[in-house]
């Protein structure tokens, strides 16, 4: 991304949030789309694409490995794929801009093809750690060369023959478990990878929608997710359903702005994807589901959040695969409720975009909250007053701190400022016409 500085600032409207909208494709699903279908025989539609930043490196990434990709209309995608092991070398580096979801899965798909390629991308993911993909995918006969602590740029050379992989995984992480069933797709025989607690299972559907041959087993409060590797993937329309981690963000202001009703329609309901409206819900708020249906496998409704005033909770830690990437938002949420919000073991936060469990935590404290780090919790003192306000916040190139911070403006006394909101553009391009359209106050 040629990246401009874009400061903005929310205040408190002076009505409530009011509307029914559709909020952007999934982001973990539409990268899925892009790889897996690239990976097929066969044209593929895809409808619903999520035309952020972060996907759009994808799709430039599997058009230099060989497939066709083409934009048809808005959100409308064609892939033309080149078959299991049919990627051709690319010709120059692999820029992955923001997107580790993109990194750790290409790194996957590249390990068991015999090529080499370059793979880096923007400050913030050439800080995060690749080992997690590039030890385990080693066993599949590829090799990585990287910075130092296995840091983007790397180089990887995929294996001749590869073989599958056996492995658990010793964090919950379904980019891991994703990027190693794909490297298992080209090789003879069960992949078969553990993960410690169950994980975003969209690459299981999909895998199983384009014709792969998909066992997922129940391992004690983990599970065993198995692919039968050289299948044929046949072509496969996707129909991307609309992002529960960006609709997050109105259905937050929502119960923040007293008076507030908002429905964002379409929404994905997957249920390793929606912790976040259970925690919600366990605060007192009022979400209501409707329109519930399968949509290309996956479970998709629409959602409508009312006000009601919030109370602080205890996050267990077993909830935080369901909700990783919604904790900034919660967290804003916790600072508008009553009596203090626990959330527990959040160390992988630490790895994202930027530190979560800082800049969070930053965040609140320059707005009037208080907030602690206690070890890999982070503690929220939510009052009956509004937090105050007024602070300026740092989001270290992190789209979600972005957002979450104009979303807490929105109930603060004073306004909220951002220091960069140009990286909502990774996940949710037209985020700030889309508040406004619901009456956020964002300049
Ligand atoms: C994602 C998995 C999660 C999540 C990320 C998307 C995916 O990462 O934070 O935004 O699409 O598989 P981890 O696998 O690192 O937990």
């Amino acid at each position: 991304m040629s990246h401009v500085r874009l400061p903005l600032t929310s205040a408190r409207p002076a009505q409530p949030l009011i509307g029914s909208v559709r909020v952007p494709g999934d982001k973990s699903i539409s990268h899925r789309a892009l790889m897996f279908a690239g990976l097929a025989v066969g044209e593929t539609g895809i409808t619903g694409l999520l035309e952020g930043e972060d996907v759009l490196r994808t799709a430039a990434a599997m058009r230099a490995l060989g497939a066709e990709v083409v934009q048809d209309g808005p959100g409308a995608w064609r892939v033309a794929g080149r078959g299991i092991g049919g990627l051709r070398e690319p010709a120059d580096v692999l820029d992955m801009g923001n997107s580790g979801t993109a990194a750790r899965l290409l790194c996957g798909i590249l390990a068991s093809h015999d090529l080499f390629a370059v793979m880096t991308g923007d400050a913030s993911l050439r800080r995060r750690p690749m080992r997690r993909v590039t030890d385990p995918l080693q066993a599949c006969g590829a090799r990585f060369q990287a910075r130092q602590g296995g840091r983007l740029p790397l180089a990887i050379q995929g294996a001749r023959d590869a073989l599958p992989i056996e492995y658990r995984l010793p964090v919950a992480s379904a980019q891991v478990k994703s990027a190693l069933l794909l490297a298992g797709l080209n090789a003879p025989g069960w992949t078969r990878i553990e993960e410690p607690e169950p994980t975003r299972d969209h690459s299981e559907r999909m895998l199983r929608h384009f014709g792969a041959e998909v066992v997922v087993e129940q391992a004690g409060v983990g599970r065993i997710a198995s692919v039968m590797g050289q299948p044929e993937l046949r072509a496969a329309d996707v129909a991307v359903p609309g992002d529960p981690s960006s609709a997050a963000f109105p259905l937050v202001a929502a119960l923040i702005v007293p008076g507030s009703v908002v429905t964002i329609k379409g929404v994905g309901l997957n249920p390793l994807r929606t912790g976040l409206f259970a925690t919600l819900r366990e605060m007192g708020a009022r979400l209501d589901i409707a329109n519930e249906r399968l949509e290309g496998g996956e479970p998709v409704g629409d959602v409508t959040a009312t006000y009601t005033g919030l109370r602080g909770v205890d996050v267990p830690p077993k909830r935080a695969p369901s909700m990783i990437d919604e904790y900034p938002v919660l967290a804003v949420a916790a600072a508008c409720a009553t009596g203090p919000t626990r959330m527990r073991s959040l160390a992988e936060l630490r790895v994202k975009e930027s530190d979560r469990l800082s800049v969070t935590a930053a965040m609140l404290a320059v707005n009037g909250t208080r907030v602690e780090i206690d070890g890999d919790d982070l503690v929220v003192y939510g009052s009956s007053a509004a937090p105050s306000g007024g602070g300026l916040v740092e989001t270290h190139m992190d789209h979600r701190m972005a957002m979450s911070a104009l979303v807490l403006g929105l109930a603060t006394a004073a306004p909220v400022g951002v220091d960069d909101a140009a990286f909502i553009d990774t996940s949710f391009p037209g985020f700030a016409a889309l508040m406004r359209g619901l009456g956020a106050d964002i300049a």
